[in-house]
């Protein structure tokens, strides 16, 4: 047979079997055509007799000429019904379980924060992982001199283009877009920074951002009481309080540091918390009235808090979690134990 046969042979068996319109005629073009004594497998023996430079060629669209047959016949539903019921159904095998997956312990920490401050009131704002310098730094009262500006710090993409070094700029973006008060949002996402990853340290990370803004007083107690409910729900430590230290940002005046009550100890002091009872949780304080500035907003008519915090901080701490980079390497096996 010359390839130009074998062509002609395969467009007619391929016919022949689109054509065939009940289970009996199907099975005898199985058998004729690649059954135990069919044309195709007779093709095959012949192989030896096809001289050796033609062999190749011959072979590969003999083969390709079965492939298709087969193909075509088990579109047909050749085989199953000539089988018989056992065969194509053993009862006794094991049965295929589709793979499950499990939830990432960072979207499980980002779902469980929008679920307890959606309590509250807060919805979840989103933002872009290219920020501009304005929303990213100077509205939010970083001078371009300050250090976390520098080209070691952050990653910059262009003049006028970086990758978010935290979630704050969202909040410069959730004000802009409000236009006016009230705002009460959260905004998880990716954020960026020049580190060099370690066991407690990754060059992309996670926050959440809060901000609450609105034209009636809002004071540092509001947020305190705000983080202490999210002490208590997510940390899922009933005795749990919050304690502020004082701190600087830029972006929040007064500023502090947020620490919650060691939720393994209950503040008796361990190893976890280094026995001092507390973990350092988050950043957070009032927002800067230059930062209203920024946004068009009267800083003598509006008042809020704003609070950030890591969510792989929040992981590892939950789930005892001793090596950020295990967060990032999605081994099954780690990933089902916290399932
Ligand atoms: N953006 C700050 C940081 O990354 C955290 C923060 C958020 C502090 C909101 C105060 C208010 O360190």
């Amino acid at each position: 047979m010359t390839l130009e046969e074998i062509e002609q042979g395969k467009a007619a068996s391929l016919a022949e079997i689109a054509a065939a319109d009940d289970a009996a005629t199907v099975e005898k073009l199985r058998v004729k055509y690649v059954g135990r004594n069919g044309s195709i497998p007779a093709l095959i023996k012949g192989m030896k007799d096809v001289p050796k430079d033609e062999r190749p060629a011959f072979g590969k669209a003999v083969q390709a000429w079965r492939a298709a047959v087969e193909a075509a016949l088990a579109e047909k539903g050749a085989g199953a019904k000539a089988a018989g019921p056992v065969a194509a159904v053993d009862a006794t095998l094991p049965g295929r379980w589709p793979a499950q997956g499990v939830e990432h312990p960072l979207s499980r920490v980002i779902a469980d924060a929008a679920r307890i401050f959606g309590k509250l009131g807060f919805t979840v704002a989103d933002g872009p992982d290219i920020e501009n310098p304005f929303n990213n730094f100077t509205a939010l009262n970083t001078p371009p001199h300050h250090p976390s500006q520098d080209r070691s710090d952050t990653f910059w993409l262009a003049a006028d283009a970086l990758l978010r070094t935290q979630t704050s700029p969202v909040q410069i973006r959730t004000m802009v877009a409000a236009k006016k008060p009230p705002v009460r949002v959260i905004c998880p996402g990716r954020t960026y920074r020049r580190d060099t990853t370690d066991a407690t340290h990754s060059a992309n990370f996670h926050q959440i951002e809060g901000l609450y803004v609105d034209t009636k007083p809002v004071s540092l107690a509001d947020l305190k009481s705000v983080l202490a409910y999210f002490a208590k729900e997510m940390m899922g430590n009933d005795g749990a309080g919050v304690r502020f230290r004082p701190h600087f940002f830029p972006f929040t005046e007064p500023s502090v540091e947020v620490d919650f009550t060691c939720h393994v100890c209950k503040g008796k002091g361990c190893n976890v918390c280094k026995q001092s009872g507390w973990i350092e949780i988050a950043g957070a304080g009032m927002v800067d009235p230059r930062v209203f500035g920024h946004v068009g907003w009267n800083p003598d008519e509006v008042s809020g808090y704003a609070f950030g915090f890591g969510v792989e901080r929040i992981a590892m701490i939950k789930y005892g979690i001793p090596d950020i980079r295990w967060l990032y390497e999605n081994d099954l096996r780690f990933l089902r134990q916290l399932a």
